[in-house]
């Protein structure tokens, strides 16, 4: 009686497992067999119903039939898991036929190319790069640098002015409005920071960003310098020549010619601006340089005994040079750019053929 029930079971499960389909299907016979009120469960509990010496009998079979349930359910579970990946593969595969998307690679801004050049022609010379804060300290722009208060280059107009508390503007006088702190207007005070925490001999470059109040074709009110300062026991004028003639030959081609023009700077003396055979009308005299042949390319000198009597170097013992140039206007010159705003205003037209 048992016997029979077992075995109609089997033949039972053998015909519910042929018409299943999918893992759901599987897992509710799953339930409906070995569950905690399935079908076998059921049956292993009433063994206890049997007569004593039936029970052993029944009870192998049971177990038997249970194994061969949870092995057929294992097998079915593992090859329908196998055809369900598949089918997710299969749908999920790629079309390698498809165009690929075209990612526009960057490219470096024509400043920052020129930039690196700089840099690195003053690498190799034995320069090495120095920083200082953009947010400057009154103190460093001018008053180190020999720059008094009533030079025209402190003027209102050049300066950004840093507002750095409540009540240090004056209501409805913009104009008299003075504070400590500034927007670096060129990157000469870090030559000041540099010597105030080096001593002789060393020479360094100081490349960054300098903010002038002022805007046309030739000016924004942000742009970028690069400082030079060297100084030691018998740095002479003979070496900012030759420092810079390199520097130029370099940058530009060892053919330009090159001419220091006496100039004024007031944390250099004696002072000279450099200038170059002009690159787009080789001298001739053009529109650019203005019918003279010559391009104004950066200001130099010697430093000013006051700058380093600021730094308490002594002045018997150390000379010293320096330099600033602009990087827009240099790159302008290199390639022939007519205004400077091309340079910030991302036209990718602009940019792209550089
Ligand atoms: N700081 C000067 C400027 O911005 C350039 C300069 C630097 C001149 C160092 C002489 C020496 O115009």
């Amino acid at each position: 009686m048992v016997m029979e029930d077992i075995k109609g079971l089997r033949d039972g499960f053998l015909s519910d497992l042929k018409g299943l389909n999918t893992l759901r299907q599987l897992r509710d016979l799953k339930v409906r067999y070995l569950g905690k009120k399935g079908l076998l469960t059921q049956q292993l509990r009433s063994l206890s119903l049997l007569p004593k010496e039936e029970r052993p009998g029944a009870g192998k079979e049971i177990n038997e039939l249970k194994r061969f349930v949870e092995e057929e359910i294992e097998r079915l579970e593992a090859a329908l898991s196998e055809r369900d990946m598949g089918e997710k593969v299969a749908s999920e595969s790629l079309d390698i036929t498809l165009p690929g998307k075209y990612i526009q690679p960057g490219t470096i801004h024509p400043v920052n190319q020129v930039l690196e050049e700089i840099i690195d022609i003053f690498t190799f010379m034995g320069f090495t790069a120095e920083e200082g804060p953009e947010v400057e300290l009154d103190y460093y722009n001018f008053e180190a640098l020999n720059i008094p208060k009533d030079h025209p280059a402190r003027d209102m107009q050049d300066t950004f002015y840093v507002e750095t508390g409540v009540g240090e503007s004056t209501p409805g006088m913009k104009y008299t409005f003075e504070s400590d702190v500034v927007l670096r207007t060129h990157t000469s005070p870090v030559q000041i920071r540099v010597m105030e925490r080096r001593n002789p001999p060393f020479r360094v470059i100081a490349p960054g960003k300098v903010y002038r109040c002022d805007a046309d074709v030739s000016h924004t009110p942000m742009f970028h310098q690069v400082e030079g300062l060297m100084v030691g026991e018998d740095i002479t004028f003979a070496h900012l020549k030759g420092i810079l003639e390199v520097f130029i030959h370099n940058l530009f081609g060892p053919d330009t010619p090159v001419r220091f023009r006496p100039s004024y700077f007031p944390f250099t003396e004696p002072s000279a601006e450099v200038d170059i055979g002009c690159i787009l009308c080789g001298g001739q005299g053009c529109r650019v340089c203005k019918g003279t042949g010559w391009l104004e390319v950066l200001g130099s000198g010697m430093v000013h005994p006051r700058v380093f009597e600021a730094v308490n170097y002594d002045t018997e013992k150390y000379t010293g040079f320096a330099f600033g140039m602009g990087v827009e206007r240099l790159t302008m010159l290199k390639y022939g750019i007519d205004d400077i705003r091309l340079f910030f205003e991302n036209d990718l037209r602009f940019l792209k053929q550089f």
